[in-house]
């Protein structure tokens, strides 16, 4: 999604404009812009197109021109051309903002505004709200003819005027041509965090454009704006209440955000997925007693334990993390779950019974889809809680409690280290449930062991990369591919489609395999990739049936398979193995892969693996 990048201190502002910008590239972009407040003009400068063609046409850097605004837009409004880009300068020339998120009646006020005398250069919803602030700004007087009052700030008070007249969802940054020293930021359904540092000020989307200058930080809740003048910032909300800001430490690292030798972040986050799993388990597994100590729901533990439903919501990768996450509470707990498309929870009207506990999943936590899933279960009186990764995103300030993944910074637009601490996390969440209704202590130690075992496991596949990039390079000309797995495997043939899809742009599908004889087995063609999840579990046999299917019809099998099976040989073309575990375990060993063969294909087909076309890294809009 979009990125914004604000600063106001004693250096030049540009610079830390473009590397902030750079640092969010990940949230993926189609144009970029930078305003400059300085010596009473505003100097403004956007283009379609990546960030360099942003560089390309800046000026010399001006080093005492300490106040910037910057943005990386992904179109919603508008094609993504220049005109659009933002920066937008409001008609009267007096303002100029940045804006992440949706004006759900810019048209409505844009038809008020032209009424009005007011002129537009784009197509954004964006430019509406830069008007409505320089109308305000400019009338001195609202729509129901009251005046900014004589003790207010009468920037900050047209900008509340415009506030309340959108509907819709922002992050803003907002200067003003008469206000040379001040700033100001806003949030509302998308992510802004106000980094404070010594004699400066930086405003982004993302702590990733914050920490190589502070890891001090105000992370904004709905609905409340900071203004940054001079030396200091007030926070209050946008109906003009004071709000005490607490400062808090950022807890990502500026290497954690580095490539560190890699090609690509997804590389990276594949390769990082021993080590992020520890750390998502560590502290958190006692297994002298056989428990689960989950700090942020620790206190409601025992009402979870005696609830009748569990209702997983989340979008793409995540949602097949909680599919998985409803066979673990089935399963390990007896606790009926299912989980639920947030896109399509959102619109439902969801039945909600006392006591049915909602777990929205997010890696970025500001998933539009799920932050709205989120709200309808706390308006129907659901206990919400969030398996989220990015700390103090505003999914995680929503739910009534938590688990945090742990997992740092997961840059690649495709998902993956999230995926695995995801499912792992649900585990242990299962578990632990399980353990407090019928499951008995020694099944819950055992499970606890193999759990701790398997970021070991995890590292035993990664020595396969060199295999996997083989199997990659046969049967990346082939357009279409099917992914197929049961039980636990199915949700990771979805994982694996979508992984495949979404970098290296080959049609993928994922099935329960059962399910080819219903339809998809009229797909099979001589040669076309199927990729089947027959680790050795509960259905293998029946797999084999399924495999058996797809070779007498020509296709092409893929196999990932349990070490040490020397049965598999005849009904595979290519099999990657992963270690053996128990089959509520296997979605962490038999995801990786997958996530493996569609990195190496999307770097042989010459695809930007990290920043794939279309896509973003977190959906903040509709
Ligand atoms: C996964 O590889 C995709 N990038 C996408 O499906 C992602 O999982 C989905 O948009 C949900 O994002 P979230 O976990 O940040 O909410």
């Amino acid at each position: 999604m979009c990125g914004i990048v604000a600063y106001f201190g004693r250096k030049s502002a540009q610079p830390i404009l473009i590397e902030g910008l750079k640092r969010l590239e990940y949230r993926g972009y189609d144009s970029a812009g930078l305003a400059l407040l300085h010596n009473g003009a505003f100097e403004v400068f956007k283009t379609s197109g990546r960030i360099a063609n942003l560089e390309e046409m800046l000026p010399a850097v001006t080093p005492d021109a300490g106040l910037g605004i910057g943005h990386t837009r992904w179109a919603t409004h508008g094609l993504p051309n220049t005109i659009n880009a933002h920066p937008h300068v409001d008609y009267t020339g007096k303002i100029v903002l940045v804006h992440n998120g949706i004006i759900e009646n810019y048209a409505t006020l844009k038809k008020w505004l032209l009424k009005e005398g007011c002129t537009f250069k784009s197509e954004t919803d964006t430019e509406v709200a830069a008007n409505l602030i320089g109308y305000f700004y400019q009338k001195n007087r609202t729509r129901d003819g009251r005046n900014c009052p004589s003790d207010c700030n009468r920037f900050e008070w047209a900008v509340q005027q415009a506030l309340n007249e959108i509907y819709g969802t922002y992050g803003m940054a907002i200067l003003c041509l008469d206000c040379p020293d001040t700033l100001i930021g806003i949030k509302k359904g998308s992510p802004l965090i106000l980094g404070v540092g010594k004699n400066e000020f930086i405003i982004a989307s993302d702590a990733a454009a914050i920490i190589e200058h502070t890891s001090q930080a105000v992370y904004l809740s709905d609905g409340e704006m900071v203004t940054i003048c001079g030396d200091s910032f007030s926070t209050k909300t946008i109906a003009n209440e004071k709000v005490d800001a607490e400062l808090k430490e950022i807890e990502i690292s500026l290497d954690q955000i580095e490539l560190e030798g890699f090609t690509h972040y997804m590389q990276k986050e594949i390769a990082e997925q021993p080590a992020s799993l520890e750390t998502c388990l560590n502290g958190r597994i006692d297994l002298k007693n056989g428990r689960v100590v989950l700090g942020g729901i620790q206190s409601r533990l025992r009402e979870l334990a005696r609830t009748k439903r569990i209702i997983l919501t989340a979008c793409g990768t995540a949602w097949h993390a909680g599919l998985v996450g409803e066979f673990l509470f089935e399963q390990l707990a007896r606790i009926p779950a299912e989980v639920e498309y947030a896109s399509e929870f959102r619109y439902r009207n969801p039945i909600l019974e006392e006591g049915t506990i909602v777990i929205a999943i997010s890696q970025s936590g500001e998933t539009a889809d799920t932050l709205a899933a989120v709200e309808q279960a706390k308006e129907r009186g659901a206990i919400v809680l969030g398996a989220v990764n990015v700390v103090g995103s505003t999914i995680a300030r929503m739910t009534d409690a938590g688990v945090y993944l742990r997992v740092g910074p997961e840059i690649g637009v495709a998902s993956t280290k999230a995926f695995t601490a995801q499912v792992a996390v649900l585990s242990m969440l299962a578990i632990e449930l399980g353990r407090r209704r019928h499951l008995s202590n020694e099944v819950a130690e055992n499970l606890l062991k193999e759990l701790v075992a398997i970021p070991g496991k995890i590292k035993r596949i990664l020595d396969q990369s060199d295999v996997i990039r083989e199997i990659a390079a046969a049967n990346i000309d082939k357009d279409n591919w099917l992914f197929l797995g049961r039980g636990f495997n199915y949700p990771v043939a979805l994982e694996g489609a979508l992984k495949l899809k979404e970098i290296s742009y080959i049609h993928a599908e994922g099935l329960p395999a059962a399910e080819m004889k219903h339809g998809p087995i009229a797909l099979i063609t001589d040669g076309m990739p199927a990729v089947f999840v027959a680790t050795r579990c509960a259905q293998y046999d029946k797999i084999i049936g399924n495999i058996e299917e797809v070779r007498a019809r020509g296709g092409r099998t893929i196999v990932v398979a349990t070490e040490g099976d020397d049965a598999i040989g005849p009904y595979a073309d290519h099999i990657v193995y992963v270690p053996d575990t128990v089959d509520y375990f296997q979605p962490m060993l038999t995801a990786v892969p997958l996530q493996i063969m569609a990195y190496h294909a999307a770097v042989l087909r010459g695809h930007d693996v990290d920043k794939p076309r279309n896509l973003a890294k977190s959906v903040t809009v509709e």
